[in-house]
């Protein structure tokens, strides 16, 4: 038997609402498969500065760090959102569990849901099928790089890209790992014909592709792979880039599938992994039951398969997950003027499901 250590942070918002199923629906693989779930909650955000005065506390940390993943809801508030000038905000505790817990790279897998793709602005026929996952690298590139700022004439800016051989392979071996677990292919993404980060990209990444000879490798710049996403996004298997390319990348891919209330995100760490919605705490909907829990319990599945390497017991959720939406006990956001169900109603099918496997 396995034992899998599980800080829980519901934030905010919503965040406690879609935290809850998804921690049900893992409660219930467990029992299915066979494994012990140990798990803590944690306070984060907006909650942690109403309850404590700072929004990534110290013992919220301690927890993190002491737990093999993390479950995140989401963090935010419209009373810091109207308040520009207060000084303690919600996001920095997003930027500091970041930081703190070393989280380097951020996955977004791009699937596609038969009963979702009326809602994709592509055609169906080019994204029915479209499964891939985007790897983006956080912790280097333009966003970090110094020197950043202004001439003294406030006339010219400019920003630095920096990446080091620790960074680049850490991430490229990553993707080489989780493409091995999927159909073999990664696309290094990257505009080498310009920029010199990007020329130590692709020479490391060429050193280290014969380490992996039944995984294919496909090079492509930055401004071919924005096409492709678009035009052939089932060619894609892992794409791997840096992180300015990965921001702008991720937002795109993600939306050729659909609605926000379904897509998961996984940040690999050094310490730990955090998995967490790419929504935010949607506080318009926060006590309401009727938020998508589905992006959170997806994101349990991403929980399996790469904090746990139990690729099953992710399967079983995103089976759970489709059988719901072809059942068509869906959230309002999804339900297309059908009978809407709660929060608690979507997650309690899921996990009945689950339970009858
Ligand atoms: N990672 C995070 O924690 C994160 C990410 C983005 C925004 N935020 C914060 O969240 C707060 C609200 O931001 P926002 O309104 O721009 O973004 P949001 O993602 O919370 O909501 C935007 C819209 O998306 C839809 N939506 C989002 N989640 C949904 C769900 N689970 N089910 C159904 N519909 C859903 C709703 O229509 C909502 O109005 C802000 O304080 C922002 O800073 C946090």
């Amino acid at each position: 038997m396995k034992t899998l250590n599980i800080a829980v942070l519901p934030g905010d918002g919503i965040g406690p609402e879609i935290v809850e199923q998804a921690l049900n629906v893992t409660k219930a693989i467990c029992r299915k498969f066979g494994h012990e779930l140990k798990y803590t909650h944690g306070i984060v955000g907006a909650t942690a500065i109403d309850q404590v005065g700072e929004p990534y506390p110290q013992a919220t940390h301690d927890l993190c760090m002491q737990s093999d993943a993390v479950l995140f809801g989401a963090i935010g508030d419209p009373k810091y959102d109207n308040n520009p000038s207060a000084k303690v905000r919600p996001e920095q505790g997003l930027l500091k569990m970041r930081k703190e817990l070393g989280l380097y790279a951020n996955i977004r897998p791009v699937t596609t849901f038969p009963s979702l793709i009326h809602k994709s602005p592509l055609r169906a026929e080019l994204v029915d099928g479209a499964d891939f996952m985007c790897i983006r690298e956080l912790t280097g590139g333009m966003y970090f790089g110094r020197p950043q700022g202004r001439s003294e004439d406030g006339n010219t800016a400019y920003d630095t890209c920096v990446y080091t051989r620790e960074e680049v392979e850490r991430i490229l071996h990553l993707a080489y790992k989780y493409a091995g677990q999927r159909r073999k292919k990664v696309t290094v993404v990257d505009k080498a014909n310009v920029i010199a980060t990007s020329r130590l990209w692709r020479q490391i990444a060429q050193e280290i592709a014969p380490q992996y000879p039944d995984i294919e490798t496909e090079y492509m710049f930055v401004d071919n792979a924005a096409m492709r996403i678009i035009q052939w996004p089932k060619s894609f298997d892992v794409l791997v880039t840096e992180n300015l390319f990965g921001d702008i990348l991720t937002d795109e891919a993600s939306v050729i599938t659909g609605s926000l209330g379904m897509l998961p995100s996984a940040s690999i760490g050094l310490h730990t992994s955090v998995f967490e919605p790419i929504h935010g705490s949607y506080p318009q909907a926060a006590g309401k039951n009727i938020a998508n829990p589905l992006a959170t319990i997806l994101s349990a599945a991403l929980m399996f398969e790469y904090a746990f390497g139990m690729m099953d017991e992710g399967a079983l959720i995103r089976e759970a997950v489709a059988a719901s939406m072809d059942a068509g006990f869906v959230t309002e956001d999804i339900a297309d003027g059908a009978k809407p169900y709660s929060t608690s109603e979507v997650g309690e099918w899921i996990v009945d499901y689950i339970n009858k496997k």
